[in-house]
């Protein structure tokens, strides 16, 4: 099903969220794939829609080593097609050349109506389409504050993931993003409590290397913290926001994660 896409044990990504139009959607790409990738991680960008075809284009140009740089979206619609104005269904996404696509981000439950109803639609939608859902959850800074962040996240996990077969699971990640961490305002969490919360969901979804589910980490991760975050127990991969937004800030992250990068 998703053949194209090696399933390492890494995974290190960056959603654009809404910036970058085509032309620095190219020179963003152009820039980063200068030199090859690492081959030991599965790395991803995640850019608005209407740079998506551009992107596959500047990959799929790239030299040396344009199979290495998956391709994502940061929504969808469950249904196929129809009346849906504003929306892009999964059947869009795979005719663009996606292969991943953002399910439940914290910014589009808190301003855009997500629930965890529909991102058990949109998780059902994508896998039929062969798309690799990428499932944020998160806990409230209220929620962290009161010492329920874990109940909150496996709560969040048991609702998307709802009638979704073991098998399916398997094909799909999941990023532990707490709202409190992410944006301007956010502060990383701490690597213990990522463990304790990645131990919950670890308990629940199972072994990555025997079909459980890959779990990233993301909020405010930067060169920083990046080596700390991407070591914790449990942790599979990470998920990077504004640090990532330029090529050079890519790189450097994900050599402060893994510290394999050679440039
Ligand atoms: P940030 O964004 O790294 O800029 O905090 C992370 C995210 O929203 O996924």
């Amino acid at each position: 099903m998703h053949d194209s896409l090696a399933y390492r044990r890494r995974w290190f990504g960056t959603s654009w969220k809404m910036n970058k139009t085509i032309a620095e959607a190219e020179a963003y790409i152009g820039e980063l794939l200068e030199t090859a990738l690492p081959s030991d991680a599965t790395t991803f960008v995640i850019p608005p829609f209407t740079a998506l075809d551009a992107v596959r284009r500047a990959i799929g140009d790239a030299a040396p080593n344009p199979a290495s740089l998956a391709l994502g979206a940061q929504n969808m619609h469950w249904r196929d097609e129809g009346a849906g104005t504003g929306e892009i269904s999964a059947g869009m996404l795979k005719a663009c050349g996606v292969q991943m696509v953002e399910l439940g981000h914290s910014e589009r439950r808190a301003a855009f109506g997500e629930t965890d109803g529909t991102v058990n639609l949109k998780v059902k939608a994508a896998l039929r389409h062969g798309l690799i859902p990428l499932v944020c959850v998160g806990d409230t800074r209220e929620e962290f504050s009161a010492g329920a962040s874990a109940e909150t996240v496996l709560r969040q996990v048991k609702l998307a993931f709802f009638e979704v077969a073991d098998t399916d699971r398997a094909r799909c990640l999941l990023a532990y993003e707490p709202v409190w961490a992410i944006g301007e305002s956010g502060e990383a969490a701490s690597p213990a409590h990522v463990a304790t919360v990645h131990a919950a969901l670890r308990t629940l979804l199972g072994d990555p290397d025997r079909g459980g589910m890959k779990l990233l980490y993301g909020g405010s991760v930067n060169v920083d913290n990046a080596g700390q975050l991407a070591r914790v127990d449990g942790v599979d991969g990470l998920f990077v926001g504004r640090a990532a937004w330029s090529a050079p800030g890519f790189r450097a992250v994900l050599k402060a994660a893994y510290g394999y990068w050679m440039v």
